[in-house]
């Protein structure tokens, strides 16, 4: 069994700063409005989410839903389905969706055309990592942390079958790319 540390990909110090951007940028944006209705996906955004809503200077408030498309891996992915909702309604509210990662875009594509149905002021997307190479261009990210090159990532949220989500900086899982 691999018991290697991650290979670093981006260190803690450069997701703080990233973050902080980010959110100084999405309080410039949203500075006339009354309030920004944070959505974090679970599982993958809750680390994300909790510095992101913090480096925020704007009225905010947060709630989660979860979405499943990989089962374990890569190899085994499914259509993108929501299998834990909201627990308030989000007409009228200015609504960012908040993804730690996306990779052909089909969770977040069918995810904001839910949304989008259920009548916000406005929706937008904020992801951590993007990886464009596996893109299709129905996926428009707002507002991108890093763009990414085509590898398994795991730490500040993301998981490889539920490892290492908790580690404090991005890593390329062990194994990947023929090490
Ligand atoms: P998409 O539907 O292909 O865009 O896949 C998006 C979802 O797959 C993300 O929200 C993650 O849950 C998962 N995912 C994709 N790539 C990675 C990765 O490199 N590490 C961890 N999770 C990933
Ligand atoms: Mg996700």
């Amino acid at each position: 069994m691999n018991r290697q540390e991650p290979e670093v990909l981006i260190t803690e110090e450069a997701i703080r700063r990233r973050v902080g951007r980010l959110g100084r940028r999405i309080s410039k944006d949203y500075a006339l409005v009354e309030n920004l209705h944070l959505i974090g996906v679970l599982r993958g955004s809750f680390i994300f989410l909790a510095d992101l809503s913090r480096a925020l200077t704007i009225p905010r408030t947060v709630d989660f839903l979860a979405m499943a498309s990989y089962e374990t891996d890569v190899a085994e992915k499914g259509p993108a389905r929501l299998i834990m909702d909201l627990q308030t309604g989000i007409a009228g509210k200015h609504v960012l969706v908040v993804e730690d990662i996306v990779d052909t875009g089909d969770t977040l594509e069918c995810l904001m055309s839910l949304l989008a149905s259920r009548g916000p002021a406005s929706l937008k997307c904020c992801a951590l990592l993007g990886k464009p190479a596996r893109r299709k261009a129905e996926a428009r990210i707002d507002y991108l942390g890093f763009e990414i090159p085509d590898v398994w990532v795991v730490g500040y949220g993301l998981d490889d079958k539920e490892r290492h989500r908790s580690l404090p900086y991005i890593g390329i899982r062990s194994g990947e790319g023929g090490n």
